[in-house]
Formats: structure tokens, sequence, C-alpha cells
């Protein structure tokens, strides 16, 4: 299969650095904050590729860096070293000739300026956040918090934007009748498909998931993961998927890569993650969350 995105190397420090840094951080080391200089290396020498219409499963306990790399590849958060390519899509080809430099592979995200990091990010990916309120804003109808991103692209007429959200929200199965009211007013779950119908809104091909279902219900948690399996299948999507939890990650990649103190430590098929796990780590995690 064809790859979309590829990241190399990719690392976020927080923090100075110093010279003793990489000897105490990491997977090995056991932390991920270095005890001379106190910078923590949320992600280290992370390198993916996500392939078309497929799911890649990042899985690993909290603290491991896995929000931080999904921040990285929306380009929230500036990486300290690696880079990263998009495929040349034919979805973007429509949008102004961002791709029109003939190459197969942009060049490195990481280095464009802020306004073409924007224009390939919004015309190529959608995510959903881990927190809802980094991806909603609370006070606004959630058919408004929809049109923003619309608007943002380029639409203008209202009608349409409007027509637009509410064929959005009803494939996220918020009742229709609740478009104007604000996604404050909402349980969790109904936030996380709010959040998926703006992240859907540019039909990007790449969708990234931050523990999308984490904290609901479990009858909750089961519609929607049912309803981003539909979605992936029907709108042909590639996904990034964050979870602690070995059962989404199951249940919606075909490939995982396990994280550690920053650090990816194991990855592969999920089944053979799952039915015979090679590092001391995920062995730890599969018969944890077996029991
Ligand atoms: N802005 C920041 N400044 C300093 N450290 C940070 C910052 N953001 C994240 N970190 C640290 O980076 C590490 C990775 O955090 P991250 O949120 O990526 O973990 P996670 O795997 O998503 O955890 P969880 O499962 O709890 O969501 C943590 O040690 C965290 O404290
Ligand atoms: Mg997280
Ligand atoms: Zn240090």
């Amino acid at each position: 299969m064809e790859a979309l995105l590829r990241a190399h190397g990719i690392t976020r420090r927080y923090g100075p650095g110093c010279a003793l840094c990489l000897d105490s951080t990491g997977a090995d080391a056991g932390t991920n904050r270095c005890p001379t200089c106190g910078s923590v290396w949320a992600c280290r020498d992370v390198s993916l590729e996500l392939r078309a219409e497929e799911a890649l499963g990042i899985v690993g306990e909290s603290g491991s860096g896995k929000s931080t790399l999904v921040k990285l590849l929306h380009f929230d958060d500036p990486a300290t070293s690696g880079y990263l390519e998009l495929a040349r899509l034919r979805q973007l080809e429509g949008i102004g000739g961002i791709y029109a430099d003939g190459c197969d592979w942009s060049r490195d995200l990481f280095s464009m300026d802020r306004y073409r990091q924007r224009r390939v990010r919004d015309a190529s990916m959608g995510i959903v956040y881990q927190h809802p309120h980094l991806g909603l804003r609370m006070g606004v109808s959630s058919g408004g918090n929809v049109a923003e991103r619309l608007l943002s692209a380029g639409w203008r007429s209202i009608g349409a934007m409007r027509q637009r959200a509410s064929h959005l929200l009803e494939r996220t199965e918020i009742p229709l009748s609740r478009m104007d009211e604000p996604p404050r007013n909402f349980s969790g779950g109904m936030q996380q498909r709010v959040q998926i119908a703006k992240a859907l809104s540019g039909d990007p091909p790449i969708l990234l998931l931050d523990e999308v279902s984490t904290g609901l219900d479990l009858s909750v948690q089961a519609r929607v993961l049912d309803m981003i399996r539909t979605l992936r299948e029907e709108l042909r999507l590639s996904m990034v998927v964050v979870s602690h939890d070995l059962g989404v990650i199951h249940l919606l990649c075909q490939r995982t890569m396990v994280m550690k103190n920053g650090q990816v430590v194991e990855s592969g098929l999920t089944d053979q993650i799952l039915q015979d796990p090679q590092h001391g780590y995920t062995q730890l995690l599969v018969a944890s969350q077996l029991q």
C-alpha cells in the first residue's frame, strides 16, 4: 500500500537539553525527564509511515508521548528535530497548486512557513483532540464550530455552510435539533462526535484521533468506535489512532506502534503485537489489559 505520511526521527524536547540528556532518558532509562537539566523528552526519534486507508495505532502508558506525537503531526507544536513528508494527494490538487512543484513527496513540512503548513494541514488532515476544549469552542453553537472550519477553508455562502454542517453532524449522530446548541451543553460522547464532524468538514484523507473514546461509558464508547469504523470505510480515510486501550487499537488498527518514555519500543501488525509481544514493556501492557 502506498504511504501518505512519513515522519522521520521526530523529536520534541521541552527544556534546554544538556550533554547527559540522551543517556539518562528514554525507554531503557525509565524516565523521559533528564535528572541533570530537567528537560522532558516527550517524543524522541519517532519515525512512522501512514499508508493509504489504514489505521495506525499508537499505544502506551500515560506520559509516553502519544498526544505530543499527534500534535507534532498536526503542526500544533513545533518539533525540536526530525522531518515530516506528505505524499502528493489527489485531493490536494484542486486547492491552488500547493503541490504543483512536480515532486511526488512534499519537502519537509516542518520547515514550511506557517501559512503553507496551515493550508496543507487543512486540506489533508482532521484532528480529534484528547481534550475537547482544544478542538471546540465550547460557547459557540455546534453548527458554528463546523462552519468556522469551513470558513477558514474558503467557504463563503452561509446557506451552503449550514447545509454542510448539518450533513456532517447528522453523519456523526448529533440530532439536528441540537445543532444550534453549544458543545458545553453536551455529554463527553457528543462533544467527541462534534469534534469528528469538524475534523471531517474539509474532506481530509487523514484523520488523527487522540483518545477519541477514552472516558466514555462503555456503550457510548462502542457506538463512537463503530461510527469511526463506518466512516473510515465509507470515506476511505487513513487514520492515526492514539489510545492507551489495547481493545480500541485492536478494533480499529491494522498496524500499531508501542511508545514508552517518548520512544517507540515496538511496532508491527496489531494482531502480532497482541498475540506475541516482543518487548518486555509491551508484554506487560498486554498482560495487564487481558486480565
Ligand atoms: N508543554 C509541555 N511542557 C513540558 N512538558 C510537557 C508539555 N507537554 C507535554 N509534556 C510532557 O511530555 C510528556 C508526554 O506527554 P503526552 O501528553 O504526549 O503523553 P500521553 O502519552 O499523551 O499521555 P496520556 O495517556 O496521559 O494522554 C509528559 O511527560 C508530559 O508531562
Ligand atoms: Mg495524551
Ligand atoms: Zn539534560
